[in-house]
This record gives C-alpha cells, sequence and structure tokens, in this order.
C-alpha cells in the first residue's frame, strides 16, 4: 500500500518530499520552538511526533538529548536516517520509528521527557487535532513538556516562476491566527502552566507560503 492511500485528505504535504530537490523544504528550526525544552537535562528523551527528516530532532540531538523521531513516510524517514547517522560525535541521538501517530496505537512506548509535534497537526480538522494532542500528552511524563507548533493565517505566495505551484492540500483546514490561539488554548488549559509564542515564518519551494506560526508548549499532569 502506499504512503498517499493511508494519508488522510487534509494532508497533502510531505508526501512529494524529495530531498534532491529541495532538502529543507520546512525551513529552518524555529528558535522559540527549540527554546522550549532548553530546561531539559541533556540525558531527557523526547519524542517528535510526525518528525518528517528530522528538522527539529538534528538541533535537539546536537544539543545532546535523545530523540525518537515517528513518521509515516518512508522517505522522511530514510532521510532522518541519514540526518542520525551525520550527528557529530558527543551529540544525542536520533531514532527514526515508522509509525502511523493518527491511526496507530502509541500505548507501547514508555512515556517520554517531552514531546513534540511541528508543521503537522493545523492541517486537521479540530477533532484530529484534539485526538493528537491527546495522544502526546500520554506520551509525555507528568512534568513534562508538550509543545507544539501551529501554523497559522497561511497565505500562499504568488511564485517567480508560473510552472511552480504553491503544494496545497484539497481539503487542508485553514485556522486563522483567532482561531489556532483558541484552539490551543483550550486544549492547554486540560494541562498545566500554557505558554504562547507568535513568530513569523515565509516557505519557498515547494510551499511558497507564509504564515503566523504560534508555538504552544505546556506541561503533562
Ligand atoms: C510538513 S512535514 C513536517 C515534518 C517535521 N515535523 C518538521 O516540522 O519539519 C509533516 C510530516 O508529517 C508526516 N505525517 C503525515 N501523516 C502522518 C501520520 N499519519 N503519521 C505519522 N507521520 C505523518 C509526513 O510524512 C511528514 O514527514
Amino acid at each position: 500500500m502506499s504512503v498517499e492511500s493511508t494519508l488522510p485528505d487534509w494532508y497533502p504535504e510531505g508526501v512529494v518530499y524529495d530531498p534532491t530537490i529541495a532538502p529543507d523544504a520546512y525551513g529552518p528550526a524555529n528558535a522559540r520552538t527549540l527554546q522550549c525544552f532548553s530546561e531539559l537535562s541533556t540525558s531527557s528523551n523526547i519524542v517528535d511526533v510526525a518528525g518528517g527528516y528530522g528538522r527539529y530532532a538534528v538541533p535537539l540531538a546536537e544539543a545532546g538529548y535523545t530523540v525518537t523521531l515517528l513518521d509515516i513516510d518512508e522517505a522522511h524517514l530514510d532521510q532522518a536516517e541519514l540526518n542520525a547517522l551525520s550527528l557529530p560525535e558527543g551529540a544525542g541521538s536520533i531514532k527514526p520509528i515508522k509509525r502511523d501517530v493518527l491511526k496507530d496505537d502509541l500505548s507501547d512506548f514508555e512515556p517520554f521527557d517531552a514531546s513534540l509535534c511541528t508543521g503537522f497537526i493545523y492541517l486537521a480538522p479540530e477533532d484530529v487535532v484534539q485526538d493528537l494532542f491527546a495522544k502526546m500528552v500520554s506520551l509525555t511524563k507528568p512534568g513534562g513538556p508538550v509543545v507544539i507548533e501551529f501554523a497559522t493565517d497561511r497565505i500562499r505566495r504568488q511564485t517567480s516562476d508560473a510552472t511552480s505551484k504553491s503544494l496545497i492540500g484539497r481539503n487542508e483546514t485553514l485556522y486563522s491566527y483567532e482561531q489556532g490561539l483558541d484552539l490551543l488554548r483550550s486544549l492547554y488549559k486540560m494541562i498545566g502552566g500554557a505558554v504562547f509564542s507568535r513568530s513569523s515564518v515565509r516557505l519557498n519551494q515547494p510551499y511558497y507560503l507564509r504564515s503566523t506560526v504560534i508555538t504552544a508548549k505546556g506541561y503533562a499532569l
């Protein structure tokens, strides 16, 4: 079964990930999001949910953490594996594992010290966001940070090259900044110490979009 046939119709992105065309398709890691983990000791282990090729797992492992990266797509996992092998000496580690984080039961994992989900769940309708948030909380030890990056106000730009089109999902969900923040607030009020920060992001090939990203952090109970 191809990975495309297992993906929901609100999800377009990543299916066409090709490291030879756009190796850094999702742009640089966001400093605000990385900052959320700075309180953890370097012996901590972090689960990166739908972690892709390791945009966050790489800097987190470089900072000394042990990162378990869950993703459904072989192309992303292959690149994550290569990135894991290229970590400098003395770094932590990245363990890429193939899992469908929406459909699979993830309760076989021992709880992690922290969890992260970026570049993914804001494409989904609210009920799916709620379910994944609950899974992330269950994957995280009490007192551990649960971090979500949520892109809102996504605006596709005109490309200078007329043959290039912005990659967009047929039924992807578009949250305004206010809608995204309301949803995150309603979720994070179920756990402790929620903080939200805001940043602007601009992506080139193959997305050609700009967005206002909310980084949400709270602590599992
Ligand atoms: C846009 S990428 C973002 C990757 C990474 N989190 C980042 O911020 O760079 C979205 C990722 O979600 C993965 N994905 C999509 N559906 C998934 C699912 N049901 N289970 C696990 N991963 C999934 C894709 O394969 C892709 O790697």
